[in-house]
């Protein structure tokens, strides 16, 4: 790991680290007892508590000072206020200005009118669909939503319904992904294309899986309710209204974005329609309005408590100081069962980089590798190898106090295994026998949700993308582009001929091999 010239923090956390290399985190507690609530903030309605985590009170002091030397604040100021924080597509980031009331203005116009008339219209629809008044073209009312988007545009929606399922009285909503066609073929299984809306999330309008599941669903549709079934069947959540119209869709079935939203920042915009169609929009608002708290908090809080930026602090610690490349994410919540993926796309999307604003190499590790699952059955999985492994892996546990089902016994049963696992991590464990020995001292952060509800949702989604954003600042990188995975498109547009048996020109040898294989095996040689 090199310094970054010119800075005087990081030498004094390089220094630092290394006096603290033999003191272990559970020590820490010995020494002071009370460190669990010196290093747990409240932050917009949920608490998060940073004491298993390998730090000490000057460790937070001398991370601020990075943030401060870093000009973390300045950026995050820059970020509200609509500069152009996306250098590399030459525009802001304005996913906070969708879920707040205040005048934000991007090349010399104020979008706040726009941002209204978008919420009203979500509202006017939300309720017609609700209500039964928005008639498919039978005249029937609409049953089922049948989401289509992929990565942002799939990800916030999908978690965000499977936290708050409890509250979803509204239509079904089912959701297809992926090219493969097993995923539109179960979506469809059942549904009836007379009682069906087809909601399209695509910022781009051109994204090879949703525009091929569209394609697939409007056919379906067409087959069992004639051409001009589109106008009440299908919507758009798109920043490309022209790319909706000429799929078919009429201007007033397209819910507009801005193209200052980035795509895994979406669920707070009109891609957040099936979410708003399923639990009401005064619950999907009351969403928006735990993540404009958490903006509130994120943008004033004195760095020293402000929880997004000690979030982003500690996960640089964590990677950069201590050599942590991996981050488990271990909601004890099945409804949180997506929050990995959702974090795998908001952080290893955002800030997998190499490179800094400027384009000169980052000459650091960057973002960790995410992964997770629900506990306790990530328990009986992976937890082993957090325990015994060979490569020390940071943790964020998440909780909720309130129980989620109907059983508060099984409820706290679940609680105390979230416990036992941050404290199993930190303290681990001698027995004399190596075989049983766990060598603890593994830091975890742990994040409480008073109740799994569209605020505390709201926060806790919030709480990441501002996460995401300091850390960004701290490397140096731009979170909000993503040119890494257009590689990979554009090869795929290469191959298909080949894999159709069309033709194979110009593909590489490996491909060409593969190729081959797949073809022999299809054919049963
Ligand atoms: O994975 C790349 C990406 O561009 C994401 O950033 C985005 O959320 C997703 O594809 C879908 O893009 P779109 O909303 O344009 O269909």
């Amino acid at each position: 790991m090199s310094v970054p010239a010119s800075s005087t923090a990081w030498p004094a956390l390089a220094a630092h680290r290394d006096q603290l290399a033999q003191t272990r985190i559970d020590s820490l507690f010995d020494a002071d007892p009370d460190r669990g609530a010196a290093l747990t903030h409240p932050f917009a309605g949920l608490v998060v508590d940073f004491s298993k985590q390998r730090v000490t009170a000057r460790t937070m002091a001398l991370l601020v000072a990075l943030a401060e030397e870093r000009g973390v604040m300045a950026a995050v100021e820059r970020l509200f206020a609509g500069a152009p924080v996306n250098p590399t597509e030459g525009r802001p980031a304005l996913h906070t200005a969708v879920r707040g009331d205040e005048h934000v203005w991007v090349d010399g116009v104020d979008i706040l009118p726009e941002v209204q008339r978008g919420r009203e219209r979500m509202r006017v629809f939300a309720s017609a669909v609700r209500e039964g008044r928005w008639k498919g073209a039978t005249g029937l009312p609409i049953r089922s939503v049948l989401a289509l988007g992929i990565g942002g545009s799939s990800l916030g929606p999908r978690l965000v319904l499977q936290a708050l399922a409890g509250i979803a009285d509204g239509p079904e909503v089912r959701f297809a992904e992926n090219l493969d066609p097993v995923g539109l073929d179960t979506a469809l299984a059942g549904l009836d294309p007379a009682t069906t809306l087809v909601v399209i999330a695509s910022k781009t309008f051109t994204t090879q899986e949703t525009m091929t599941n569209a394609a697939a669903a409007r056919r379906w549709l067409e087959a069992a309710l004639g051409e001009g079934a589109l106008a009440r069947h299908v919507v758009a959540a798109t920043a490309r209204t022209d790319e909706a119209m000429r799929f078919g869709l009429p201007e007033s079935n397209v819910f507009p974005f801005g193209e200052w939203i980035g795509g895994r920042y979406s669920l707070w915009s009109s891609v957040g329609l099936p979410v708003a169609i399923a639990i009401g929009m005064p619950a999907f608002e009351h969403l928006l309005a735990g993540a404009h708290a958490a903006d509130l908090e994120f943008r004033s809080a004195p760095p020293e408590r402000n929880v997004p930026l000690l979030a982003a602090l500690v996960g640089l610690w964590n990677r950069n100081f201590l050599g942590m490349g991996v981050l488990a994410v271990l909601p004890y919540a099945d409804r949180l069962a997506s929050l990995p993926a959702y974090l795998q796309q908001l952080e290893m999307e955002s800030n997998g980089k190499s490179v800094r604003i400027d384009g000169t190499p980052v000459d650091m590790p960057t973002c960790p590798a995410i992964f997770g699952q629900p506990g306790t059955p990530g328990q009986h999985a992976f937890h082993q190898w957090l325990h015994q492994g060979t490569d020390p892996a940071a943790c964020d546990f998440i909780v909720v106090a309130t129980p989620m089902g109907t059983r508060r016994d099984a409820h706290e049963a679940l609680l105390a295994h979230a416990l036992a696992q941050s404290e199993a991590l930190m303290a681990g464990r001698r027995t004399g026998d190596a075989h049983r020995d766990c060598p603890g001292d593994r830091p975890s952060t742990t994040i409480v949700l008073p109740r799994l509800e569209p605020a505390s949702m709201g926060a806790l989604l919030a709480l990441y993308e501002h996460k995401t954003y300091a850390q960004a600042v701290l490397w140096g990188i731009n979170p909000f582009d993503q040119f890494g995975v257009e590689l990979g498109k554009s090869i795929a547009g290469r191959i298909l001929p080949a894999v159709r048996g069309q033709h194979d020109g110009g593909l590489h040898p490996a491909t060409r091999h593969l190729v081959n294989v797949l073809h022999k095996l299809s054919r049963g040689d």
